[in-house]
């Protein structure tokens, strides 16, 4: 199939660098619970993984947030748990719990897990994507993404969510090398995944790297900056122009050396961070994303409106992407999401 060819757009302008006049807008987990059309499609999938693995209402399920709302970048309908998946660990979303995985902790668990299969079970994503691009606005492009390795670790040694990733944080000091063949299995899958997703028609890509912020400082650039930074130049080989967002959660005054050591296009900032460093410290480096409080989104009015003219007022003038500090929260009234992007705007 031939594509039209497109123009740059608001998200990719900012992310070269340009100040864009209003910024663009999208936001971190814009598809999800709090769309009604959102939990139909997902009653009728079956599990979260099946929604995941269902191209047809994966692509329907990314589309919805764009159909409501004037954003400027859709994101592929998957998680950053279907590497693990692809590798052949089991994986499963228990309702109400999160996620669970059988857990791998040793180098026999790690013998098991199955590189080479798993391009195989990532068609399903790339196809979502190929039917996702054809539906969008020129200057709109899909944002494709993978968890950083680091993060993705957590979840496959701790078999699930944890408050302190104290297991990964435990395999990591008593044995240093097989943790890093861990680490290395997930930088080439990612790698690998995040080529097919270009290929199949993502044209901006985002590392999430939610639990970067439960690194001791001397251990972060070992296993969060250097695979990250892997990740980046194995995608740059291939795809030198396809903008690389970073997204460290967590990590602090860290994030200047993560933006130095991992060499991303642009760094995602969490709700803690303060305007201030992002727009003194980072925006003078690279564009800054970020970094409305989820929750300022649940609560709406004068709060949301207050707080969204602050950000706009300290990074507006630099490169710029509006977004939250963390994913919209299943209790966000759509109609405050709508104002969020009236303001963010001009339109208000
Ligand atoms: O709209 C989007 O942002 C794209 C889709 C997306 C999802 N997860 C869908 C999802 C993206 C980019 C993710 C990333 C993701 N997944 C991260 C990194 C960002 C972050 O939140 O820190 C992480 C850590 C995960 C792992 C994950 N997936 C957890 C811990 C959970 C359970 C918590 C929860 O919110 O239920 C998920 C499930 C999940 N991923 C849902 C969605 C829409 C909810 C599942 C459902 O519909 O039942």
């Amino acid at each position: 199939m031939l594509r039209a060819p497109k123009s740059e757009g608001r998200l990719i302008g900012a992310l070269s660098g340009k100040a864009i006049h209003p910024p663009p807008i999208w936001l971190m987990r814009q598809a999800g619970r709090y769309l009604p059309e959102y939990r139909e499609v997902r009653a009728k999938a079956g599990s979260f993984l099946d929604l995941c693995l269902n191209p047809s209402l994966a692509a329907e399920v990314t589309l919805q947030p764009l159909r409501r709302f004037d954003l400027d970048a859709a994101i592929v309908f998957s998680d950053i748990l279907i590497v693990p998946y692809a590798l052949g660990q089991k994986v499963e979303f228990v309702e109400g719990e999160g996620p669970k995985l059988e857990p791998v902790r040793s180098e026999k668990d790690l013998a098991r897990l199955d590189r080479a299969a798993s391009e195989g079970r990532f068609a399903p994503v790339y196809e979502t994507l190929a039917r996702v691009v054809p539906e969008l606005p020129s200057g709109v492009p899909v944002i494709g993404f993978c968890g950083a390795p680091w993060t993705v670790a957590t979840y496959m040694v701790e078999g699930g969510g944890s408050k302190d990733q104290a297991e990964a944080r435990l395999w990591a000091y008593r044995d240093p090398a097989s943790f890093q063949r861990l680490i290395d299995l997930l930088v080439e899958t990612s790698i690998a995944y995040l080529l097919g997703q270009v290929k199949a028609g993502a044209s901006v890509l985002q590392i999430f790297d939610s639990w970067a912020g439960g690194l001791p400082n001397d251990e972060f650039a070992r296993w969060c900056s250097y695979p990250t930074r892997s990740i980046v130049s194995g995608v740059k080989a291939v795809y030198p122009d396809v903008p690389i967002i970073g997204f460290p959660r967590g990590c602090g005054a860290s994030a200047e050396r993560y933006a130095q050591e991992t060499k991303v296009d642009a760094i995602g900032c969490d709700t803690s961070m303060s305007l201030a460093y992002m727009s003194e410290t980072l925006q003078s480096r690279l564009p800054v994303q970020g970094n409305l409080d989820p929750l300022l989104l649940v609560v709406g009015g004068v709060h949301l409106e207050r707080r969204v003219r602050e950000i706009l007022d300290l990074l507006s003038g630099g490169p710029f992407v509006f977004n939250l500090g963390h994913g919209i929260v299943p209790e966000t009234p759509p109609e405050h999401v709508e104002r969020l992007v009236e303001l963010v705007k001009g339109k208000a």
